[in-house]
């Protein structure tokens, strides 16, 4: 069976990080929840849809038990810009009252959403609120957020695999890239 992976998607133009760099992060940023967390259970929220696959390898990464959650958001504005404005589209099945909660967000762009998002949550009582970030955009940051664990900040411009998409493709590429002009040019 050959690698998925292995060749470029012919729609990519650069790939900003790559596989190896981000499982590199994850290993090293899941020893930090391990200490940190040190015993305690976890309860990790991931962000749909873009956390999953996220979610799937952090889950590997760390030893300390947890617990998994997942909310979907969807939030107004155009393909590739987000207005602040957040709407839960899939709750939490659990209740986080008194629980050790680390949410999980593949991208924080403007971080309105995750500025939403902890506010929501934070109503509940968690006995603690932690975010994981895989990747951030800091010239776009409009919120002061408390990322605790983060693993790359990316330029100003729309990248998309390793979860993220682009009109719903391209979440399963294992590396984060960007599009050629071609395929926004085609949509
Ligand atoms: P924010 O509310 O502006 O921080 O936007 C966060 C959400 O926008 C993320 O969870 C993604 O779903 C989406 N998003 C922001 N930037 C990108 C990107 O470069 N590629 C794909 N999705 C993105």
């Amino acid at each position: 069976m050959t690698d998925p992976g292995a060749e470029l998607h012919p729609d990519i133009e650069d790939v900003v990080l790559s596989s190896e760099r981000i499982q590199a992060r994850l290993a090293e940023l899941g020893q930090r929840i391990d200490r940190d967390y040190g015993g305690r259970e976890v309860l990790m929220v991931g962000v749909l849809k873009g956390a999953f696959v996220l979610m799937a390898d952090l889950a590997r990464a760390v030893t300390v038990p947890v617990e998994f959650d997942f909310m979907a958001v969807s939030s107004y504005g155009s393909a590739t810009q987000t207005s602040g404005v957040v709407r839960i589209i899939k709750d939490l099945d659990l209740d986080i009252a008194g629980r050790h909660v680390l949410v999980v967000e593949d991208i924080v762009d403007s971080g309105l959403t995750l500025n939403y998002l902890l506010r929501n949550l934070r109503a509940r009582g968690p006995a603690s609120l932690e975010v994981f970030a895989l990747l951030s955009k800091p010239d776009q940051i409009r919120v002061e957020l408390p990322i605790r664990y983060h693993g790359f900040a990316v330029p100003n411009v729309f990248v998309v695999g390793y979860g993220l998409d682009y009109a719903e493709r391209y979440r399963n590429l294992p590396y984060v890239g960007t599009l050629r002009e071609s395929v926004y040019a085609d949509a």
